[in-house]
Protein backbone atom coordinates (compact mmCIF):
# COMPACT_ATOMS: atom_id res chain seq x y z
CA UNK A 1 0.00 0.00 0.00
CA UNK A 2 2.81 2.82 1.00
CA UNK A 3 4.88 1.57 -2.42
CA UNK A 4 1.56 2.08 -4.07
CA UNK A 5 0.83 5.54 -2.25
CA UNK A 6 4.72 6.33 -3.26
CA UNK A 7 4.45 5.40 -7.04
CA UNK A 8 1.53 7.44 -7.23
CA UNK A 9 3.17 10.58 -5.99
CA UNK A 10 6.01 9.96 -7.64
CA UNK A 11 3.88 9.90 -10.85
CA UNK A 12 2.01 13.32 -9.58
CA UNK A 13 5.39 14.95 -9.20
CA UNK A 14 6.72 14.10 -12.56
CA UNK A 15 3.39 15.38 -13.90
CA UNK A 16 3.63 18.62 -11.81
CA UNK A 17 6.79 19.37 -12.95
CA UNK A 18 6.47 18.73 -16.47
CA UNK A 19 3.11 20.44 -16.76
CA UNK A 20 5.13 23.59 -15.34
CA UNK A 21 8.11 23.12 -17.56
CA UNK A 22 5.59 23.07 -19.85
CA UNK A 23 4.86 26.76 -19.58
CA UNK A 24 7.97 27.50 -20.69
CA UNK A 25 11.32 25.95 -19.61
CA UNK A 26 12.69 22.90 -17.25
CA UNK A 27 12.66 19.52 -16.50
CA UNK A 28 11.66 17.49 -19.19
CA UNK A 29 9.95 14.09 -19.76
CA UNK A 30 12.13 11.18 -19.13
CA UNK A 31 11.72 9.62 -22.64
CA UNK A 32 12.43 12.38 -24.77
CA UNK A 33 15.04 11.14 -27.37
CA UNK A 34 18.19 13.26 -28.09
CA UNK A 35 20.45 10.80 -29.42
CA UNK A 36 20.57 10.98 -32.90
CA UNK A 37 21.28 7.32 -33.29
CA UNK A 38 18.09 6.40 -31.82
CA UNK A 39 16.05 8.35 -33.63
CA UNK A 40 13.28 6.40 -36.27
CA UNK A 41 14.35 6.17 -39.82
CA UNK A 42 11.53 8.57 -41.51
CA UNK A 43 10.36 9.48 -44.84
CA UNK A 44 8.61 12.74 -45.26
CA UNK A 45 5.61 13.14 -47.20
CA UNK A 46 6.10 14.45 -51.41
CA UNK A 47 5.09 18.29 -50.63
CA UNK A 48 4.22 17.65 -54.60
CA UNK A 49 4.79 15.15 -57.16
CA UNK A 50 6.43 16.62 -60.00
CA UNK A 51 5.29 16.81 -63.68
CA UNK A 52 7.41 17.39 -67.00
CA UNK A 53 8.44 20.49 -66.51
CA UNK A 54 8.63 22.64 -63.49
CA UNK A 55 6.67 25.68 -64.90
CA UNK A 56 4.04 22.40 -65.07
CA UNK A 57 4.93 22.01 -61.39
CA UNK A 58 4.44 25.22 -60.29
CA UNK A 59 1.18 25.53 -62.07
CA UNK A 60 -0.54 22.18 -60.21
CA UNK A 61 1.03 23.71 -56.54
CA UNK A 62 -0.85 26.98 -57.04
CA UNK A 63 -3.91 25.62 -58.67
CA UNK A 64 -5.02 22.46 -56.37
CA UNK A 65 -1.91 21.17 -54.01
CA UNK A 66 -1.09 24.32 -52.38
CA UNK A 67 -5.16 24.19 -51.46
CA UNK A 68 -4.89 20.35 -50.84
CA UNK A 69 -1.77 20.55 -48.45
CA UNK A 70 -3.57 23.86 -46.47
CA UNK A 71 -6.79 21.71 -45.99
CA UNK A 72 -4.51 18.93 -44.54
CA UNK A 73 -3.01 20.92 -41.66
CA UNK A 74 -6.55 22.56 -41.12
CA UNK A 75 -8.30 18.54 -40.31
CA UNK A 76 -5.24 17.21 -38.76
CA UNK A 77 -3.26 19.45 -36.90
CA UNK A 78 -4.49 22.79 -36.67
CA UNK A 79 -8.36 22.51 -37.14
CA UNK A 80 -10.65 24.93 -39.56
CA UNK A 81 -11.97 28.12 -38.29
CA UNK A 82 -16.07 27.36 -38.42
CA UNK A 83 -17.36 29.55 -41.27
CA UNK A 84 -19.67 32.59 -39.99
CA UNK A 85 -19.35 36.34 -40.31
CA UNK A 86 -17.82 38.34 -37.41
CA UNK A 87 -17.76 42.14 -37.63
CA UNK A 88 -14.82 44.19 -36.38
CA UNK A 89 -14.55 47.52 -35.39
CA UNK A 90 -11.19 49.36 -34.77
CA UNK A 91 -11.15 51.90 -31.63
CA UNK A 92 -8.38 54.66 -31.72
CA UNK A 93 -7.76 55.30 -28.06
CA UNK A 94 -4.48 56.79 -28.36
CA UNK A 95 -2.65 58.43 -30.55
CA UNK A 96 1.47 60.23 -29.60
CA UNK A 97 3.46 61.49 -32.29
CA UNK A 98 6.06 62.30 -29.75
CA UNK A 99 6.53 58.87 -28.05
CA UNK A 100 9.60 57.38 -26.72
CA UNK A 101 11.78 60.85 -26.92
CA UNK A 102 10.37 62.01 -30.26
CA UNK A 103 11.84 58.65 -31.70
CA UNK A 104 8.25 57.09 -32.09
CA UNK A 105 4.71 57.46 -33.12
CA UNK A 106 2.18 55.42 -31.20
CA UNK A 107 -0.76 54.20 -31.41
CA UNK A 108 -3.21 52.35 -29.37
CA UNK A 109 -6.27 50.82 -30.87
CA UNK A 110 -9.06 48.31 -29.55
CA UNK A 111 -10.40 45.83 -31.77
CA UNK A 112 -13.56 44.52 -31.30
CA UNK A 113 -14.83 41.19 -32.55
CA UNK A 114 -18.26 40.38 -32.38
CA UNK A 115 -20.63 38.08 -34.21
CA UNK A 116 -24.64 38.26 -34.92
CA UNK A 117 -24.44 34.26 -33.54
CA UNK A 118 -23.70 35.64 -30.17
CA UNK A 119 -25.08 39.24 -29.72
CA UNK A 120 -24.29 39.22 -25.89
CA UNK A 121 -20.70 38.56 -26.94
CA UNK A 122 -17.48 41.12 -27.91
CA UNK A 123 -13.97 40.20 -27.95
CA UNK A 124 -11.94 43.47 -26.98
CA UNK A 125 -8.29 43.02 -28.20
CA UNK A 126 -5.85 46.07 -27.04
CA UNK A 127 -3.26 47.01 -30.05
CA UNK A 128 0.17 48.83 -29.72
CA UNK A 129 1.50 50.22 -32.73
CA UNK A 130 5.08 51.88 -32.66
CA UNK A 131 6.00 53.43 -36.08
CA UNK A 132 8.86 55.61 -36.88
CA UNK A 133 8.22 59.57 -36.55
CA UNK A 134 7.33 60.89 -39.60
CA UNK A 135 7.49 58.29 -41.59
CA UNK A 136 5.27 59.38 -44.20
CA UNK A 137 2.96 56.56 -45.83
CA UNK A 138 3.01 53.74 -44.05
CA UNK A 139 5.90 51.39 -43.84
CA UNK A 140 6.66 48.02 -43.34
CA UNK A 141 5.74 46.75 -39.87
CA UNK A 142 6.55 43.35 -37.73
CA UNK A 143 3.46 42.04 -36.31
CA UNK A 144 3.74 39.67 -33.53
CA UNK A 145 1.64 38.29 -30.82
CA UNK A 146 3.14 39.00 -26.57
CA UNK A 147 2.79 36.87 -23.34
CA UNK A 148 2.24 39.05 -20.74
CA UNK A 149 0.22 42.35 -22.17
CA UNK A 150 1.77 45.13 -24.50
CA UNK A 151 3.15 46.87 -21.53
CA UNK A 152 5.67 44.36 -20.82
CA UNK A 153 7.42 45.42 -24.14
CA UNK A 154 8.72 48.37 -23.27
CA UNK A 155 9.10 50.29 -20.03
CA UNK A 156 7.19 53.34 -21.83
CA UNK A 157 4.56 54.63 -19.01
CA UNK A 158 1.83 55.38 -21.11
CA UNK A 159 1.18 51.77 -23.21
CA UNK A 160 -1.88 50.64 -21.56
CA UNK A 161 -1.77 47.69 -19.09
CA UNK A 162 -3.42 44.75 -20.12
CA UNK A 163 -6.65 43.56 -17.63
CA UNK A 164 -7.18 40.28 -19.30
CA UNK A 165 -6.14 37.07 -17.52
CA UNK A 166 -2.79 35.87 -17.80
CA UNK A 167 -0.90 32.56 -16.20
CA UNK A 168 0.96 33.60 -13.48
CA UNK A 169 4.93 34.53 -13.47
CA UNK A 170 5.68 36.98 -10.51
CA UNK A 171 8.74 37.24 -11.61
CA UNK A 172 7.39 39.40 -14.50
CA UNK A 173 5.23 41.09 -12.18
CA UNK A 174 2.24 38.62 -13.33
CA UNK A 175 0.44 38.50 -10.18
CA UNK A 176 -2.83 36.56 -8.98
CA UNK A 177 -3.17 35.96 -13.13
CA UNK A 178 -3.59 40.14 -13.28
CA UNK A 179 -0.94 42.47 -14.84
CA UNK A 180 0.85 44.53 -12.01
CA UNK A 181 2.91 47.82 -12.67
CA UNK A 182 5.86 45.46 -11.80
CA UNK A 183 5.16 44.15 -15.07
CA UNK A 184 5.70 47.27 -17.17
CA UNK A 185 9.08 46.57 -19.60
CA UNK A 186 9.46 43.15 -18.17
CA UNK A 187 9.57 41.43 -21.98
CA UNK A 188 12.17 44.67 -23.28
CA UNK A 189 14.67 42.19 -23.83
CA UNK A 190 12.43 40.33 -26.27
CA UNK A 191 11.19 43.37 -28.35
CA UNK A 192 14.48 45.76 -29.34
CA UNK A 193 11.25 48.61 -30.03
CA UNK A 194 14.34 51.75 -30.31
CA UNK A 195 16.28 49.03 -32.69
CA UNK A 196 12.90 48.33 -35.06
CA UNK A 197 12.22 52.05 -35.49
CA UNK A 198 15.79 52.96 -36.55
CA UNK A 199 15.96 50.35 -39.41
CA UNK A 200 12.66 52.02 -40.56
CA UNK A 201 10.07 49.23 -39.24
CA UNK A 202 7.19 49.81 -37.75
CA UNK A 203 5.86 47.30 -34.99
CA UNK A 204 2.27 45.96 -33.70
CA UNK A 205 1.61 44.01 -30.76
CA UNK A 206 -1.42 42.58 -29.11
CA UNK A 207 -1.49 39.99 -26.07
CA UNK A 208 -2.31 36.85 -27.21
CA UNK A 209 -4.57 36.07 -24.55
CA UNK A 210 -6.82 38.89 -25.09
CA UNK A 211 -8.20 36.81 -28.17
CA UNK A 212 -7.92 33.32 -26.58
CA UNK A 213 -6.96 32.97 -23.17
CA UNK A 214 -3.71 30.26 -22.84
CA UNK A 215 -5.56 27.86 -20.47
CA UNK A 216 -6.99 24.22 -20.38
CA UNK A 217 -9.83 25.89 -17.56
CA UNK A 218 -12.10 28.27 -19.74
CA UNK A 219 -12.36 25.03 -22.18
CA UNK A 220 -12.88 27.11 -25.02
CA UNK A 221 -15.85 29.09 -23.00
CA UNK A 222 -13.90 32.40 -23.43
CA UNK A 223 -11.96 34.66 -26.80
CA UNK A 224 -12.70 34.42 -29.62
CA UNK A 225 -14.17 30.63 -30.39
CA UNK A 226 -17.66 30.53 -28.89
CA UNK A 227 -17.83 33.82 -31.28
CA UNK A 228 -18.66 30.98 -33.82
CA UNK A 229 -20.67 28.97 -31.94
CA UNK A 230 -24.17 27.64 -32.78
CA UNK A 231 -26.85 27.58 -30.18
CA UNK A 232 -25.91 25.06 -27.67
CA UNK A 233 -22.45 24.41 -28.95
CA UNK A 234 -20.03 24.65 -26.04
CA UNK A 235 -16.51 23.93 -27.63
CA UNK A 236 -15.19 23.23 -31.51
CA UNK A 237 -16.08 20.53 -33.11
CA UNK A 238 -13.23 17.43 -33.56
CA UNK A 239 -11.71 19.23 -36.28
CA UNK A 240 -12.26 22.92 -35.86
CA UNK A 241 -9.68 25.24 -34.31
CA UNK A 242 -7.51 25.13 -31.33
CA UNK A 243 -6.04 27.67 -29.70
CA UNK A 244 -2.97 28.21 -31.81
CA UNK A 245 -5.63 28.94 -35.53
CA UNK A 246 -7.57 31.44 -32.94
CA UNK A 247 -4.50 33.27 -31.79
CA UNK A 248 -3.17 32.80 -36.07
CA UNK A 249 -6.89 34.38 -37.04
CA UNK A 250 -6.68 37.25 -33.95
CA UNK A 251 -3.13 37.95 -36.17
CA UNK A 252 -5.31 38.58 -39.41
CA UNK A 253 -7.85 40.75 -38.09
CA UNK A 254 -5.48 42.58 -37.04
CA UNK A 255 -3.52 43.05 -40.02
CA UNK A 256 -6.77 43.74 -42.13
CA UNK A 257 -8.31 46.37 -39.35
CA UNK A 258 -5.28 48.28 -39.80
CA UNK A 259 -4.77 47.79 -43.39
CA UNK A 260 -8.25 48.58 -44.29
CA UNK A 261 -7.64 52.31 -42.25
CA UNK A 262 -4.54 52.47 -44.20
CA UNK A 263 -2.33 52.09 -41.07
CA UNK A 264 0.07 49.92 -42.76
CA UNK A 265 -0.03 48.57 -46.35
CA UNK A 266 -1.92 44.83 -46.45
CA UNK A 267 1.43 42.88 -47.77
CA UNK A 268 3.77 44.37 -45.91
CA UNK A 269 3.12 43.16 -42.66
CA UNK A 270 5.75 40.79 -41.59
CA UNK A 271 4.21 38.24 -38.84
CA UNK A 272 6.40 36.50 -35.86
CA UNK A 273 6.88 34.67 -33.13
CA UNK A 274 8.42 33.17 -30.29
CA UNK A 275 8.25 29.76 -29.03
CA UNK A 276 4.02 29.07 -29.23
CA UNK A 277 3.40 32.07 -30.62
CA UNK A 278 6.36 31.25 -33.39
CA UNK A 279 4.05 28.21 -34.10
CA UNK A 280 1.04 30.24 -34.27
CA UNK A 281 3.31 33.09 -36.82
CA UNK A 282 3.92 30.19 -39.24
CA UNK A 283 -0.02 29.13 -39.26
CA UNK A 284 -1.17 32.54 -39.65
CA UNK A 285 1.60 33.00 -42.31
CA UNK A 286 0.51 29.57 -44.18
CA UNK A 287 -3.21 30.22 -43.93
CA UNK A 288 -3.70 34.15 -44.30
CA UNK A 289 -1.80 34.91 -47.78
CA UNK A 290 -1.69 38.43 -47.22
CA UNK A 291 1.56 38.18 -44.43
CA UNK A 292 4.88 39.52 -46.62
CA UNK A 293 7.02 37.75 -44.88
CA UNK A 294 7.15 35.10 -41.55
CA UNK A 295 9.43 34.68 -38.79
CA UNK A 296 9.43 31.84 -36.69
CA UNK A 297 11.72 32.17 -33.75
CA UNK A 298 12.07 28.57 -31.75
CA UNK A 299 8.77 27.10 -32.44
CA UNK A 300 9.61 24.04 -32.18
CA UNK A 301 6.86 20.78 -32.21
CA UNK A 302 3.68 22.17 -33.85
CA UNK A 303 5.67 24.87 -35.04
CA UNK A 304 9.09 24.74 -37.55
CA UNK A 305 10.41 21.30 -36.20
CA UNK A 306 9.48 17.52 -38.06
CA UNK A 307 7.25 15.57 -36.48
CA UNK A 308 8.59 12.73 -38.14
CA UNK A 309 12.13 12.80 -36.38
CA UNK A 310 10.87 12.35 -32.92
CA UNK A 311 13.95 14.41 -31.28
CA UNK A 312 13.18 16.64 -28.29
CA UNK A 313 9.16 17.38 -27.88
CA UNK A 314 6.73 14.93 -29.44
CA UNK A 315 3.27 15.22 -29.68
CA UNK A 316 2.19 12.85 -27.00
CA UNK A 317 4.49 15.28 -24.77
CA UNK A 318 2.77 18.70 -25.91
CA UNK A 319 -1.13 17.03 -25.62
CA UNK A 320 -1.58 16.87 -21.72
CA UNK A 321 -0.86 20.23 -20.87
CA UNK A 322 -1.62 22.23 -24.00
CA UNK A 323 -3.13 19.66 -26.21
CA UNK A 324 -6.06 22.67 -26.69
CA UNK A 325 -3.37 24.57 -28.77
CA UNK A 326 -4.52 21.88 -31.82
CA UNK A 327 -7.69 20.78 -33.27
CA UNK A 328 -8.79 17.29 -31.10
CA UNK A 329 -8.12 15.15 -34.27
CA UNK A 330 -4.44 15.57 -33.86
CA UNK A 331 -4.36 13.45 -30.57
CA UNK A 332 -4.49 10.26 -33.10
CA UNK A 333 -0.87 10.88 -34.05
CA UNK A 334 0.78 10.57 -30.72
CA UNK A 335 3.21 8.09 -30.72
CA UNK A 336 1.87 7.79 -34.19
CA UNK A 337 3.74 10.92 -36.13
CA UNK A 338 4.45 8.56 -39.13
CA UNK A 339 0.62 8.17 -39.88
CA UNK A 340 0.35 12.42 -40.02
CA UNK A 341 -0.56 13.07 -44.10
CA UNK A 342 1.64 16.06 -44.05
CA UNK A 343 5.35 17.22 -41.67
CA UNK A 344 5.76 20.51 -40.95
CA UNK A 345 8.32 21.38 -43.91
CA UNK A 346 4.85 21.41 -46.35
CA UNK A 347 4.06 23.93 -43.34
CA UNK A 348 6.68 26.08 -44.45
CA UNK A 349 6.13 25.47 -48.11
CA UNK A 350 2.88 27.20 -47.79
CA UNK A 351 4.54 30.28 -47.02
CA UNK A 352 6.51 30.38 -50.20
CA UNK A 353 7.02 32.14 -52.05
CA UNK A 354 6.79 35.12 -49.67
CA UNK A 355 10.00 35.80 -46.92
CA UNK A 356 10.43 32.80 -44.65
CA UNK A 357 12.71 32.95 -41.67
CA UNK A 358 13.64 30.06 -39.20
CA UNK A 359 15.40 30.10 -36.40
CA UNK A 360 16.67 27.60 -33.40
CA UNK A 361 19.09 28.09 -30.37
CA UNK A 362 21.73 25.93 -29.21
CA UNK A 363 20.54 24.81 -25.96
CA UNK A 364 16.77 24.64 -27.11
CA UNK A 365 17.03 20.77 -27.71
CA UNK A 366 13.27 20.52 -26.94
CA UNK A 367 12.52 22.42 -30.19
CA UNK A 368 14.97 20.30 -32.46
CA UNK A 369 17.17 22.87 -33.92
CA UNK A 370 18.06 20.35 -36.58
CA UNK A 371 14.36 19.22 -37.58
CA UNK A 372 13.71 23.31 -37.53
CA UNK A 373 16.36 23.15 -40.38
CA UNK A 374 15.77 20.35 -42.16
CA UNK A 375 12.07 21.06 -42.79
CA UNK A 376 13.50 24.63 -43.99
CA UNK A 377 15.67 23.34 -46.22
CA UNK A 378 12.34 20.79 -47.60
CA UNK A 379 10.73 23.46 -48.03
CA UNK A 380 13.17 24.82 -50.12
CA UNK A 381 11.87 22.95 -53.31
CA UNK A 382 8.63 25.11 -53.71
CA UNK A 383 10.24 27.95 -53.42
CA UNK A 384 12.60 26.17 -56.40
CA UNK A 385 9.41 26.44 -58.52
CA UNK A 386 9.10 30.05 -58.31
CA UNK A 387 12.43 30.71 -59.36
CA UNK A 388 13.63 31.07 -55.86
CA UNK A 389 16.76 28.47 -55.72
CA UNK A 390 18.57 28.30 -51.88
CA UNK A 391 21.73 26.89 -51.65
CA UNK A 392 21.29 25.41 -48.46
CA UNK A 393 24.39 24.07 -46.64
CA UNK A 394 24.16 20.33 -46.52
CA UNK A 395 24.32 20.15 -42.28
CA UNK A 396 22.98 22.20 -39.91
CA UNK A 397 24.67 25.81 -40.04
CA UNK A 398 27.66 26.01 -37.39
CA UNK A 399 26.08 28.45 -34.05
CA UNK A 400 25.86 32.15 -34.97
CA UNK A 401 26.08 31.77 -38.88
CA UNK A 402 23.15 33.10 -40.17
CA UNK A 403 22.58 31.48 -44.02
CA UNK A 404 19.97 33.55 -45.97
CA UNK A 405 18.11 33.00 -49.23
CA UNK A 406 14.70 32.99 -49.92
CA UNK A 407 14.41 31.01 -46.49
CA UNK A 408 16.96 32.35 -44.07
CA UNK A 409 17.71 30.35 -41.03
CA UNK A 410 20.39 30.76 -38.01
CA UNK A 411 21.13 28.80 -34.85
CA UNK A 412 21.51 30.74 -32.10
CA UNK A 413 24.33 30.46 -29.33
CA UNK A 414 22.03 30.38 -26.19
CA UNK A 415 18.95 29.25 -24.65
CA UNK A 416 15.16 29.49 -25.77
CA UNK A 417 14.37 32.98 -26.12
CA UNK A 418 13.68 35.57 -28.55
CA UNK A 419 16.86 38.61 -28.77
CA UNK A 420 18.44 41.28 -30.18
CA UNK A 421 20.88 39.54 -31.97
CA UNK A 422 17.50 37.81 -33.53
CA UNK A 423 16.12 40.14 -34.22
CA UNK A 424 19.27 42.44 -36.16
CA UNK A 425 18.61 39.54 -38.55
CA UNK A 426 15.51 39.48 -39.21
CA UNK A 427 15.82 43.14 -40.17
CA UNK A 428 18.50 42.85 -42.46
CA UNK A 429 16.55 39.57 -43.73
CA UNK A 430 13.78 41.61 -44.05
C1 LIG B 1 6.55 24.61 -23.82
C2 LIG B 1 5.97 23.75 -24.92
C3 LIG B 1 6.48 24.24 -26.28
C4 LIG B 1 6.21 25.70 -26.43
C5 LIG B 1 6.75 26.48 -25.27
C6 LIG B 1 6.35 27.95 -25.25
O1 LIG B 1 7.91 24.42 -23.71
O2 LIG B 1 6.36 22.44 -24.67
O3 LIG B 1 5.87 23.52 -27.31
O4 LIG B 1 6.73 26.19 -27.63
O5 LIG B 1 6.24 25.95 -24.06
O6 LIG B 1 5.54 28.39 -26.03
O7 LIG B 1 6.85 28.66 -24.41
Amino acid sequence: MEIRKLVISLLVLGWVQFTLSSGLAGEEPADTLYDESLLPVYTLPQIIQTEDTPAATLNKWQSTRRAEVLALFEEHIYGQVPGGSVSSRLSLVEDDSMALDGLARRYQWVLSLSSPKQPDRTVEINVLGYFPAGAGDAVPVFMGLNFFGNQTIHSDPEILMSKAWMRDRPGMGIVGNRATEESRGAAHSRWPVEMILKRGYGLITAYYGEIDPDSYDFNFSDGVHPLFYREGQERPEEDEWGAIAAWAWGLEQIRSALAEEQIVVPTRVAVIGHSRLGKTALWAGARYENFGMVVSNDSGCGGAALYRRCYGERIHHILPPVGYWFCRKHAQYAHAESNLPVDQHMLLALVAPRGLYVASATEDRWCDPKGEFLAAKAAAEIYSLYGKDWEAPVDLPPPDHPVAGPIGYHLRSGKHDITPYDWGLYLDFA
